[in-house]
This record gives C-alpha cells, sequence and structure tokens, in this order.
C-alpha cells in the first residue's frame, strides 16, 4: 500500500525502544452493535501507527531480538471467498506481507503455536493487559509455557510490560507526515463547521445541523464524525457531553457546536464554536463569548516549547475568572478563587488534550510531579468555556446567578501545533470573532 515506509520508520523507532522484549500489539475486533449487525470497524490506534492495516482481529508482533526478516510478524484473517462475500475483502497472509511489508505473516489459528515459537529468547513481553481479553488469554498461556520450559535451559521472557510509555510517547510527537495529515483534518472540520454555522436559522432541529456537518465531512473525503458530534442548542450547551442532538433551535438562543472530522488514516480534527442561532449575540451572550474568547487567545499564545499543558489551563482560568469577577459572576481575589476552585460550578473541564489517531490523544501530561514540557511537534486542543446552568451548586459564599445569564454555554475549540516558535492554529479557518458569529 502507499506510504508503506511512514509505517516502517515508526516501527524501526519502535524497534529502538523495545531493546531485546518483545511487543505483541492486537488490532480491534468487530464490536456488535445489536443483534448480527456490528459497529463500524474503527482500528486500534496503536496498531494502526505501526502498520496502517485496517482489517479487525489480526496482531502484530514485534520481535528485535530475531534474525532480520523475521522481526515484524502479522497474524490476519485467513482469505475465505464464502466470508468475504458477505464481509468484504480481507488482505490475507500474501497481502500482509507484499502490501503491509510484514517479514512473514499466518493466519490467526496459528497464533498460540508461533508465539511459543518467536517469544523465546526475549527477555520480556511488551503487551497491555485488561485490554484484548481474547489475545491476553493466548499471551498468558504461551508465557505460562514458556517460564515452565525455562528449567530446560534457553531464554524466555521473565516478565510482562506495558508497551503503551514506549509507544505513546512516540505517537505524542507528530512527524512532518502526521503534521500534514493533521492539517487535513483541521481543514475538512473548519471548512464543515463553516457551513454547518452558516445553515444554522431558528426553528430547525440540532440534527439538521448535525447532518449537514457530517454531510460536508463525507464530501471533503473524511471517514466521518471523529466522535459523536455535539449539536447543542441553548442550556444543552451546558452538558458537556451532549449527544442527544435533538431539539429545537430557538431565537435568541446560541448553538454550540464540538465536531471534528477523522480521516480514512485516523487522523482526527476537533473543533468547538458557539454563535447566536439567530444571527445576534444579547448582551449577555456576548459578554459572556468575550471572555471565553479572550481566555482561550491568552491560552494559545501561551502554547510555546518548554511551557506545559498546566501553564496552558492556569492561563485560561485566570482571565475567566477575571472576567466572571468583573461580571458580578464570582466574587474575590483571582487567585484565591483559583486556588479553591470556587469557578468550577462555572468551567468544570480541563482546557484542552493532546490530539492525533485519537481524539483524547496518548502520551502522558505529567511526569510524577513534573508537567511535560511542550515540544515541536505536539498537538494539543485548547478549549476554554463558560456553562451557566443550575446544574451545579454555587459554592457558599459565590454570587447566586440572575436568570439572565441561565443557559448560556459557551466552548471555543481550537487543534494548535507546537513549533519551535509561535503556535500554529491548525484550525484558523474555523471563524471565531463576535463580529464574523454575528449576521
Ligand atoms: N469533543 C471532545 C473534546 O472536545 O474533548
Ligand atoms: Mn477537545
Ligand atoms: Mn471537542
Amino acid at each position: 500500500m502507499k506510504n508503506q515506509h511512514i509505517y516502517k520508520e515508526r516501527r524501526e523507532r519502535f524497534f529502538a525502544e523495545l531493546g531485546d522484549s518483545a511487543a505483541i500489539i492486537p488490532a480491534a475486533v468487530s464490536v456488535t452493535h445489536h443483534a448480527d449487525c456490528e459497529y463500524p470497524f474503527r482500528q486500534n490506534s496503536d496498531f494502526w501507527y505501526l502498520t496502517g492495516f485496517d482489517e479487525p482481529d489480526a496482531v502484530a508482533l514485534f520481535l528485535p531480538y530475531r534474525p532480520k526478516g523475521e522481526r515484524y510478524v502479522l497474524f490476519v484473517l485467513p482469505k475465505e471467498s464464502a466470508v468475504e462475500v458477505w464481509t468484504g475483502f480481507r488482505w490475507g497472509t500474501y497481502g500482509a506481507v507484499n502490501h503491509f511489508d510484514a517479514d512473514v505473516a499466518y493466519s490467526l489459528g496459528e497464533l498460540s503455536e508461533k508465539l511459543l515459537e518467536y517469544l523465546e529468547g526475549s527477555e520480556s513481553i511488551a503487551f497491555r493487559i485488561g485490554k484484548h481479553p481474547k489475545i491476553e488469554h493466548i499471551v498468558l498461556n504461551v508465557w505460562s509455557e514458556l517460564l515452565d520450559r525455562s528449567s530446560r535451559g534457553g531464554k524466555v521472557p521473565i516478565g510482562l510490560k506495558s508497551p503503551c510509555p514506549a509507544l505513546h510517547q512516540l505517537r505524542l510527537r507528530k512527524d512532518a507526515w502526521e503534521i500534514q495529515r493533521m492539517k487535513e483534518a483541521a481543514r475538512i472540520s473548519c471548512k464543515s463547521h463553516e457551513i454547518a454555522r452558516r445553515t444554522t436559522r431558528p426553528g430547525m432541529n440540532e440534527r439538521e445541523i448535525q447532518a449537514v456537518l457530517e454531510k460536508s465531512f463525507l464530501e471533503e473525503g473524511a471517514r466521518g464524525p471523529a466522535y459523536g458530534s455535539i449539536v447543542a442548542g441553548g442550556h444543552n450547551a451546558c452538558i458537556l457531553h451532549y449527544t442527544a442532538n435533538n431539539d429545537l433551535l430557538k431565537d435568541q438562543e446560541l448553538l454550540l457546536i464540538d465536531a471534528g472530522c477523522s480521516l480514512d488514516d485516523y487522523y482526527n480534527g476537533d473543533i468547538t464554536r458557539t454563535f447566536p442561532i439567530n444571527g445576534k449575540f444579547t448582551a449577555e451572550q456576548k459578554a459572556i463569548y468575550e471572555i471565553v474568547l479572550a481566555a482561550q487567545e491568552s491560552a494559545i499564545n501561551s502554547v510555546l516549547p518548554g511551557q506545559n499543558t498546566e501553564v496552558v489551563h492556569l492561563t485560561a482560568v485566570k482571565v475567566l475568572v477575571e472576567g466572571l469577577i468583573d461580571l458580578g459572576l464570582l466574587k474575590g481575589s483571582p487567585d484565591s478563587l483559583i486556588e479553591q476552585g470556587l469557578y468550577r460550578h462555572l468551567y468544570m473541564h480541563r482546557t484542552g488534550h493532546w490530539l492525533g489517531l485519537d481524539v483524547h490523544d496518548v502520551g502522558a501530561y505529567r511526569l510524577g510531579e513534573y508537567p511535560i514540557p511542550l515540544e515541536p511537534g505536539m498537538i494539543l486542543t485548547v478549549e476554554p468555556g463558560i456553562y451557566i446552568s443550575d446544574l451545579l451548586s454555587v459554592p457558599e459564599g459565590q454570587p447566586s446567578i440572575e436568570e439572565r445569564w441561565k443557559g448560556i454555554g459557551i466552548r471555543i475549540e481550537d487543534d494548535v501545533l507546537v513549533t519551535k516558535t509561535v503556535p500554529e492554529v491548525l484550525t484558523v479557518d474555523a471563524l471565531k470573532s463576535i463580529k464574523d458569529m454575528e449576521r
């Protein structure tokens, strides 16, 4: 397949991290939706990152201690016309070698037997337990058998460890190819948000806007939405993971859209925009919007090499809290409100997350006490918000909230690449100024 060299380079980097350990990385399995219907297949991101192979149930072995030509082994579903006529094309073992560059490939049925052979000579086994029940059963049985054999000589793996730290620190740092793909996901996501906003009118249903947005994802060549699109009118915007998307869009209310596309190779966009349904902010909506936008812009400016996600979060929180004090929605000094968390009934989530093959992408945020410093090539979202509802009670000593503020939920979210110098906002084509949100 095209771009196989990208996966090969990643495998080389992964081999270097593994040393003399074997790694076993399973693909995702098909998941039942109901009866005999399945959800659309979604590959496991770790497996995808190393293989570019988009079939369920496969298993990849990485064996850096084996001779050349036996280091990258794929176990795949065998070719079987009688099954493929129902569920579609499979590459089979021939395809795994000739199109996906496996050194050797076997049918899945041979996994136990071949594992016994291939794991001998490894120092330890890198396999994530608790996530792949079927494969875990096989791995543990094989390992047990190898431990039984150890008294008869030969080198057998003495430990089981997680492949995640090594693999996820690779995934956290995006190379030039990945950045290009993230820009494509951002382009499609931005374009779709623009179309959705321009389509929105009072009297429509949230799901009509969801349809417009997701139609655009598909028309532009994406696989579909990266996660359940959030199309939340009025007070629905105060529900952070609202996905019901089946309410009337009312005059004088806001619409919050949190949605992004996923590409065929699983790179994702994640954008939130909030705008007035009838094209004009009310005074209260505008006041809150201005604060969230200022918080977001300050936080984006702090996305610099050597800074960290805590700095980004605190930068946003400071602007939000100061703005809410000015509006009389919080009372006290900004520092003590922040220290005591007395703003959390209005802003209850973090300001962002890593973004990549997973929407909430892998990679540590802290190492023990120390936040991970930002480096060029890391991509994160910056997404502050303010949510004013009765869902969380006002902390003692803080002002009760007047009715005119209630039901306002605003979040603004962009995808930001850390560079050597200033941050690069990948989603800059989704407009967000007050002027652009009005018509
Ligand atoms: N859409 C999920 C998030 O913004 O984190
Ligand atoms: Mn996000
Ligand atoms: Mn989002």
